[in-house]
């Protein structure tokens, strides 16, 4: 496989950007009447508005040449198909399949996806419902997910930002710190708490140290043979699972095919649907399948994962920037940077090919954030006048739903500001120190509304640009071995 950076397409990419490097965002604007209408894509109530982005119609072009040149659609259709396309590890990836209620992906997993997704109902609404007990009779009024990685911060992130007022209260520990369980416990009664073991491969020392601690704790109080009542297991491992003592019917599988960061989708979410009930957890899987179809049938050309992928990939090596901030508008998404921070770092965090072959070129970003407003107050002053640079992806929502007045109008003229800010700058007044040179791009995505459906879109809209950033890299995004060593060590 030759190096992308060894194509014509990536020269002709290279060449563009050279003759234009002095056009700036603003020169963009004023030269387009039309460029934030033809420079945004929209998807059944997601807004993707990547005019802020010093990207001309000719680098679209250009990179969208670049895409055709990778294979991106070959390499797209080959993951639905269910081929081994993890190369490395000789896995099939098939996050897709778990949300495809219609049959898209790879048909041999689809019985055991869904006879899983059966359980996990059940069970869901039997812990929501009080009619599933802990040993002593009582229903739960915890639930505590003891689980890092993917198998914490997809389920965290979702948990926060669509979680019901129904009992049980929803918690996670994931830190080897023993603070982490210790706080999560301390009001907890553990007759009424239920346990969730996350973990893919059920040998994760961060994990299994708290799921040791958690029932040393419950079996003081409850008797020694309170695990089989109040735990549960999510993972690849059914086998340790039951050696840990974990009851059968307790224990819902994971399979290879899914990747800890993908893995939101499969039993792993299940703390998720305990916060916001099965209904809701199906409208994200619902979500998430419906940016499934838009990936595998829209062309490349109106295609927002794949339009969010090549803005990145202009951003990270046609402008050299080298970092990207993600900023929520919006609390409920909170956990949303340390979500894509996993995801993107994770998945293409590498400087080989798939091949082995060195890269020769920076790929993943270094990926920061925080919500706005506080964003605003902690870092936005680098943005603005650091001369190290970051691209800014910008998460906002159209409806809140607090019911407080005085507020939203505010914080989402907050986020229109700032993109401004960053692409138009300000001489300061002929002052140094207070100009701003702007020209910084940004991307904004728009939800309508924080609803399961929109958060499933999100989440699978930034699954499938890594994706297709690891494709036109020629990375596979789905191993971690940098992780395994420090796992091993
Ligand atoms: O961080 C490395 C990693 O393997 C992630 O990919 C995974 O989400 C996490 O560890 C937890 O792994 P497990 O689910 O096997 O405990």
């Amino acid at each position: 496989m030759t190096s992308i950076i060894a194509t014509d397409a990536w020269r002709t990419l290279m060449g563009h950007r050279e003759t234009t490097v002095s056009d700036t965002i603003a020169d963009l604007f004023a030269s387009d009447g039309c460029r934030f209408k033809t420079n945004s894509w929209e998807l059944e109530g997601i807004l993707l508005d990547l005019s802020k982005n010093r990207i001309d119609d000719a680098a679209w072009d250009g990179l969208l040449a670049l895409a055709e040149h990778a294979g991106v659609a070959a390499a797209r259709d080959a993951m639905y198909a269910g081929e081994t396309i993890n190369t490395t590890e000789g896995r099939k990836v098939l996050h897709v399949a778990l949300r495809d209620g219609t049959g898209i992906a790879d048909p041999s997993v689809a019985n055991d996806v869904t006879a899983t997704m059966a359980r996990l109902a059940t069970f869901t609404e039997a812990v929501r419902d009080g009619s599933l007990t802990g040993k002593t009779g009582k229903s739960f009024r915890h639930v505590i997910n003891i689980g890092i990685g993917g198998s914490h911060l997809g389920p965290m992130l979702t948990a926060e930002a669509l979680r019901d007022e129904a009992c049980p209260e929803v918690r996670f520990a994931a830190n080897l710190d023993g603070h982490d369980l210790a706080a999560v416990l301390a009001d907890a009664n553990p007759e009424t708490t239920l346990f969730l073991v996350g973990s893919k491969s059920f040998t994760t020392q961060e994990t299994l140290t708290n799921a040791a601690s958690a029932a040393r704790w419950l079996t003081k109080t409850v008797g020694s043979d309170a695990v089989r009542d109040h735990f549960a297991a999510l993972t690849a491992k059914p086998e340790a699972a039951k050696a840990f003592g974990i009851a059968a019917q307790h224990i819902f599988p994971m399979w290879d095919w899914v990747g800890g960061r993908f893995s939101l989708w499969s039993a792993a979410g299940l703390p998720s649907a305990l916060a916001m009930g099965w209904s809701a957890f199906a409208a994200m899987l619902d979500g998430a399948h419906c940016m499934d179809r838009h990936f595998r049938d829209a062309p490349l050309a109106l295609n927002l994962p794949v339009r969010l992928a090549l803005a990145g990939i202009w951003n990270i090596n046609m402008e050299g920037l080298g970092a990207l901030a993600v900023v929520p508008y919006d609390e409920r998404l909170r956990s949303l940077p340390a979500f894509i921070q996993q995801l993107d770092m994770e998945s293409n965090g590498k400087s080989v090919t798939q091949n082995g072959a060195p890269l020769g070129l920076a790929a993943a970003p270094m990926v920061f954030g925080l919500t706005g407003t506080n964003a605003q107050h902690t870092f936005h002053q680098w943005l603005h006048q650091a001369s190290l640079g970051a691209a800014v992806e910008f998460i906002g929502v159209a409806k809140p739903t607090h019911g407080l007045s005085g507020h939203h109008d505010k914080l989402i003229a907050n986020l229109l500001a700032q993109a401004e800010a960053l692409a138009m700058g300000t001489n300061g007044d002929g002052n140094a120190n207070r100009a701003c040179p702007g020209n910084r791009p940004s991307t904004t995505i728009l939800l309508e509304v924080l609803d399961p459906k929109r958060l499933g879109m999100l989440l699978a809209l930034y699954e499938h640009k890594v994706f297709v950033q690891g494709v036109i890299w020629g990375i596979n995004s789905f191993d971690q071995f940098g992780v395994e060593l420090g796992k091993q060590l």
